[in-house]
């Protein structure tokens, strides 16, 4: 990578953001595509100050990652109705305006992450998708589900903050307990069980597995988690954490360059990062 005068600034904030594979994905995208652009991460505490520092440096665009996918949204010029909606923000692009001002625009292209890669192996319109979770990837994932017509249900360690995401989803919600009797097409895990070092952790009964068609994790390390390895057991088609990392970026590749992103060449690049670091533990 040759970086100069002409260089494009791209990037990632976050905080902690040293552990995000986003930047990896990223630069093998502008490499493979020959852009003369770069993609960093920059650990933001104060977002009011970060956003002042990205429009002043020239950034053209940013991944927003926790804790300032909401807190962000005060300080765009220009906000997608999709993202708006769900209140989050994990993209932005900062374009020129007819009078030549900067303005940033914040989308959201985790709920497209999601709903790409199960629509490889489901029809989305008409499934049942059951969710275990009811953090900001629960909201973003379920938000996609329902406007693709699947029919939604969430489940959550905590009654109360997953009765509050089904009634904003206008879904069931549904206790841990009644997993073990529920038949769906499709189960996500959106907690963070099963990431390291919890290898062993599986967020459902492994006996329960079998009521599903499809098991899909948001966990990507390791990339074949209990819940995945447990699921392919006993026959179900499963989707790793990488997949929604993908296609979450892939769009915003698009939203960056409006071109087609090398999406082989950007999940490759994704595995070698994910083996550097297991061979760096
Ligand atoms: P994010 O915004 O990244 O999705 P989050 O807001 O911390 O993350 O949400 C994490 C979700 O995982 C929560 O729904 C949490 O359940 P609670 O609402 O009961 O806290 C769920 N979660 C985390 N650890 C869990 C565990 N060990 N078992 C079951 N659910 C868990």
């Amino acid at each position: 990578m040759i970086i100069d005068g002409k260089t494009e600034l791209y990037g990632i904030i976050g905080n902690p953001v040293r552990h995000s594979l986003s930047p990896a994905m990223h630069n093998a995208a502008f490499a493979v595509m020959g852009m003369n652009w770069v993609y960093v991460p920059m650990e933001v505490t104060d977002i009011k100050s970060g956003m002042t520092g990205l429009k002043g440096l020239g950034f053209k665009g940013v991944s927003v990652t926790v804790p300032h996918k909401a807190t962000v949204i005060p300080f765009l010029d220009e906000i997608d109705p999709v993202a708006e909606q769900i209140g989050a923000v994990n993209t932005l692009l900062f374009r020129p305006n007819h009078a030549g001002e900067i303005i940033c625009r914040g989308f959201n292209t985790d709920w497209l992450g999601a709903n790409t890669a199960l629509a490889e192996q489901i029809k989305l319109q008409s499934s049942s998708v059951l969710i275990i979770g009811a953090g900001g990837a629960a909201k973003a994932v379920g938000f996609g589900l329902v406007q693709a017509g699947a029919d939604v249900f969430i489940c959550n360690r905590t009654a109360e903050k997953g009765e509050a995401l089904a009634q904003w989803l206008g879904c069931s919600f549904l206790s841990m307990d009644a997993v073990n009797t529920f038949d769906a097409d499709v189960l996500i895990n959106t907690t963070s069980v099963g990431m390291e070092p919890d290898f062993e952790g599986i967020v459902v009964p492994p006996e329960c597995l079998n009521q599903f068609s499809v098991v899909m994790d948001i966990v990507y390390a390791p990339l074949q988690t209990r819940l995945l390895r447990e699921a392919a057991l006993v026959g179900c088609a499963t989707i790793d954490g990488l997949s929604m990392l993908l296609y979450q970026g892939a769009a915003q590749f698009k939203i960056w360059t409006g071109g087609t992103p090398p999406q082989l060449i950007m999940r490759s690049a994704l595995e070698e990062e994910l083996r550097i670091r297991r061979g760096n533990l």
